[in-house]
């Protein structure tokens, strides 16, 4: 069921359940973080495998309550930027349950920016564990009704926020040397927005061979119809599909032919762009094409982040 029902999601979390959650980023799908039992069921429902770890989320409240340490460049960038598009990878302080972290040592925490989660937050006594509220592998959720689609029997309720801000993951900047922080998944925050705070940051961008955060593989947030990313617009498979095809991407020219066309933004502008883009390759699925082609946006900005999902989508 969706709704906006704060006291229900409340008393569903306290017993162990699963609440789908809106956040400014994508929608999450949460549990009691302190509760093992209750996160093993996060992974069942999503079909994850347990070696991929979940982010913990806070309010302010709960930051002060349960005391987590956070290095001092963390400390300035969550002073900078929460609640926001950020998640901090800092050491697991022992209250945290191992299966939150996949065993790992670190552990993964950002305060979400939507308001209706922030109020949820404040009213419980724990913190929530939420990833991505989709089946392991495909596209991240940007509304509630994406939620229900796919995850709609496996979660307790659907708290409906409206379609999220910004439509991009977090950016996951891991403080594991905690002298030189490292951005392991490009998201929603800008990299020159946190290089303002705290200077030139090292990169280490996941992949299969290099599974700084273990999620994040070379082939995730796909569709189920296999989708070609060229780099312009300018190729031949491009310019020439028949039917059957969807196109996405940014000012797309009218010379191209395909039987869907999915603008991205028509002005060019790479944050409507990313709040855009997960609905729109849902939505190019739904269709039932042959295949999705999809453009590289400019390289620049959040437009880095766009670019990464599609190249994994394509995988
Ligand atoms: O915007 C977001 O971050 C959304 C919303 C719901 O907050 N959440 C999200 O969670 O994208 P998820 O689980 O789909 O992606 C989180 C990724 C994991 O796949 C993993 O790669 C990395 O974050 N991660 C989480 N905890 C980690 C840890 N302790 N060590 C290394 N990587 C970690
Ligand atoms: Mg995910």
């Amino acid at each position: 069921v969706i709704g906006k029902d704060l006291n229900k999601a409340k008393s569903l979390l306290e017993a162990g359940k699963l609440v789908a959650i809106p956040t400014e980023t994508v929608y999450g799908l949460a549990a009691n973080a302190l509760d093992s039992e209750a996160v093993l069921g996060i992974f069942k429902a999503k079909n994850r495998p347990q070696f991929d770890p979940l982010i913990v989320h806070v309010s302010p409240r709960l930051l002060d309550l349960y005391r987590f340490e956070l290095p001092k460049g963390a400390q300035k960038l969550i002073e900078s930027f929460w609640p926001g598009p950020l998640t901090v990878l800092i050491p697991r302080p022992n209250f945290i349950p191992e299966i939150v972290t996949s065993g790992l040592p670190l552990v993964g925490l950002r305060m979400p920016r939507h308001p209706l989660t922030l109020e949820l937050l404040e009213m419980l006594d724990f913190p929530i564990a939420a990833p991505s509220a989709n089946p392991f592998m495909y596209v991240s959720p940007t509304t509630a009704k994406h939620v229900e689609n796919q995850l709609g029997k496996q979660v307790d309720y659907i708290l409906d926020g409206g379609p999220a801000d910004i439509g991009l993951e977090s950016t996951i900047v891991s403080f594991e040397n905690p002298l030189q922080p490292c951005i392991v998944r490009l998201g929603g925050l800008e990299v020159s927005e946190l290089e303002a705070i705290v200077g030139p940051m090292k990169m280490e961008i996941s992949n299969n061979s290099n599974p700084k955060a273990p999620g994040q593989l070379d082939k995730h947030y796909a569709t189920k119809v296999r989708l070609r990313l060229s780099n312009t617009f300018n190729e031949t498979f491009i310019m020439n599909q028949g039917a059957g095809t969807a196109i996405i991407g940014m000012q797309i020219p009218s010379s191209v032919k395909a039987e869907y066309r999915f603008e991205l933004s028509a002005s060019g502008d790479l944050h409507e762009a990313a709040r855009n883009l997960f609905s729109y390759l849902r939505e190019a699925d739904e269709k039932g094409v042959a295949e999705i082609v999809a453009v590289a946006v400019p390289d620049k900005g959040i437009g880095k982040a766009i670019n990464d999902r599609l190249r994994r989508a394509a995988g």
